[in-house]
């Protein structure tokens, strides 16, 4: 599923973000970008990263 039109990132992008690491939006944010732009995946990528991370 896309979170980001913008940047054309999906959940699981940021979920193998998250496997590799990434704990907070700024970070999903440099790495893929998501956000960046318009910032409405901001929330959506917020909550997909802390159900992955409660995950782990
Ligand atoms: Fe992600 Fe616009 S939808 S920056």
């Amino acid at each position: 599923m896309y979170v980001c039109m913008c940047y054309g990132v999906t959940d699981t992008q940021i979920k193998q973000a998250v496997a590799k690491g990434a704990t907070d939006v700024k970070t999903l944010q440099s790495q893929l970008g998501v956000g960046a732009q318009c910032g409405k995946c901001i929330r959506m990528a917020r909550e997909v990263m802390e159900q992955e991370l409660d995950c782990i």
